[in-house]
Formats: structure tokens, sequence, C-alpha cells
């Protein structure tokens, strides 16, 4: 799917996945600090809010905004040589966002369980970047 910019300047959503070149065996807590630090001082400049989730050696983002500045952020995203087959599954107009609290949330990997990650739709990446961003029921210990 090719990014359209051409929705004007309003309100949108972007999905994708792509396959992350962090090492195979999990990225570390550092790398992933690090990029949702990066990720969200930039975000907040473009008035960018989303979520990002790290599992099985994929990613998994939503990015919200105007749609000029989606399009300048996944321009950059697209090239960055941590991830690969970056491949975009929706961008659309919204009325309101959904993860609007956060210039960048990390979500939690252990929630989404038994989902193709590669081939899934924008819905389902949808559905498990909402679940893994919600914040635990309980408290541990
Ligand atoms: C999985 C992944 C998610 C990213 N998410 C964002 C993001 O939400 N916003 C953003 O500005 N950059 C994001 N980046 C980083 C950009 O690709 C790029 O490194 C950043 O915009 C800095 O670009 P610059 O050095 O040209 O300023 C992400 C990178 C990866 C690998």
């Amino acid at each position: 799917m090719q990014y359209v910019p051409n929705h004007g300047y309003g309100l949108h959503r972007l999905i994708y996945r792509s396959r992350s070149r962090l090492p195979a065996d999990g990225p570390s807590q550092t790398e992933l600090d690090d990029l949702v630090a990066q990720a969200a001082t930039d975000n907040r400049a473009m008035t960018i809010t989303g979520a990002l989730l790290a599992i099985d050696g994929w990613f998994v983002q939503a990015l919200e905004g105007p749609s000029d500045m989606l399009k300048a952020a996944f321009d950059c995203i697209v090239t960055d040589p941590r991830h690969t087959a970056v491949e975009l599954r929706a961008v659309e107009p919204i009325d309101k966002r959904l993860f609007g609290r956060w210039a960048m949330k990390q979500g939690r990997p252990d929630i989404p369980r038994g989902l193709d990650i590669g081939s899934a739709s924008a819905e389902e990446l949808l559905s498990v970047l909402q679940l893994a961003t919600l914040p635990p029921l309980l408290k541990a210990g």
C-alpha cells in the first residue's frame, strides 16, 4: 500500500507493521527505550500521538496526527535501518485519536497472542495495539 497524502491536513491515523532488525533474540529494553524516547520527542513537535509494539521480531505502530505531519514522520520511519519490510496497512481520516494521551507509548508484548502479525489486517493490528497499551488491571507484587 502506498501513502496517499492528498487528504488535506485533517486528523488521520496510519498503521503499519515492519520486521525488526534489532537483535534476533529480541531488542534490548535500552534500544526500545531510546527508540520510543526519540519518537516521542519528534512526535510531540509534530502533534503526533501513537503506540508502538515490539513483538516476536515485528514492530507494529499506529500514528495519529495531521496528514502532512504523518507523511513527514512516515517518510523518515520507512528509511530507518532499525527495521525492514515496512508495510503500511492503513491511512485514514479520523474524528478523534485513540492514542491521544501519548506522544509515543510502548505496548506490552506479553498481551497479544495467537495473531500472525505479518499478515494481520489494519483492524487486527489496531486491536492488538489497543490491548497492549491498556493500563495493567493489577499491580504486580
Ligand atoms: C519502529 C520504529 C518506529 C519509529 N517511530 C517513530 C515515530 O513515531 N516518530 C518519529 O519521528 N520517528 C520514529 N522513528 C524514528 C525515525 O525513523 C527516525 O529515526 C527519526 O525520525 C529521526 O530522524 P532524523 O535523524 O532524520 O531526525 C521510528 C523508528 C523505528 C525503527
